[in-house]
């Protein structure tokens, strides 16, 4: 953690930071696997939070050699039962006062980034009307090299003019966690010890963030 270097701007996660579309993901790979057959439950859904979309798959195939075109298809089959869930959300998706709070920090000259794994975080932040509030929108088209590594954080950095130092990521995703810390960037983690434990500071969830606290403790 580098304590002595002022907090310039903050990099936020999206599924599970800013709204709650874990439940989307859930029932479109649900859907998916009752299709197809395959093995899936709560549990080894929680594998997937902040896992990339293939990734995900291959977590849920656990060992099972399925070919590169089938693959592509389950993948392309469960976004398209994802974004239909998309076209539902709104404003009133936004967790527990984060619009407010990002506001905030906007007005007091902090510079904002969202750091999401998602190739469909711009079609959610639109849906949410809050694309405005981020000074770049670093996705899962951004960079190749998916969470944990270090990649797509480091590139909403260098969007925002910011130094790896300067920056504060927030992550609800153990992936998410390790990419941050693998950045050389300060972490708050959201969530459970088990899951988020690594990170600098831990909140239970997202309405017991507290900015104050971040930039005085970090
Ligand atoms: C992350 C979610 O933000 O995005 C994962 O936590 C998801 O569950 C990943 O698999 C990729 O999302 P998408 O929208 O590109 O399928
Ligand atoms: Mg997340």
């Amino acid at each position: 953690m580098q304590k002595q270097t002022k907090i310039k701007g903050f990099i936020f996660d999206l599924d599970g930071v800013i709204t709650d579309t874990a439940e989307f993901h859930y029932k479109s790979w649900q859907k998916l696997a009752d299709e197809e057959d395959l093995f899936f439950n709560r549990e080894v859904n929680e594998k997937l939070r902040g896992v990339s979309r293939m990734e995900s798959l291959n977590i849920i195939l656990a060992d099972q050699d399925i070919p590169a075109a089938k693959k592509k298809e389950w993948t392309d089959r469960k976004n398209e039962y994802y974004q239909k869930y998309l076209t539902e959300i709104s404003k009133a998706d936004i967790l527990d006062n984060m619009e407010a709070k990002l506001e905030k920090l906007k007005a007091e000259g902090y510079k904002l980034a969202v750091g999401s794994s998602s190739r469909n975080a711009k079609k959610v932040l639109k849906q949410l009307k809050i694309t405005n509030l981020f000074d770049i929108i670093a996705d899962g088209n951004s960079v190749e090299r998916a969470k944990p590594a270090p990649d797509l954080f480091l590139y909403a950095a260098q969007g925002l003019g910011l130094k790896a130092a300067e920056c504060v990521v927030l992550e609800d995703a153990e992936s998410g966690v390790e990419a941050a810390l693998a950045a050389e960037m300060r972490v708050i983690g959201l969530g459970p010890e088990s899951r988020v434990g690594k990170a600098d500071l831990v909140y239970a969830n997202v309405s017991e963030i507290n900015f104050e606290e971040i930039i005085k403790k970090l």
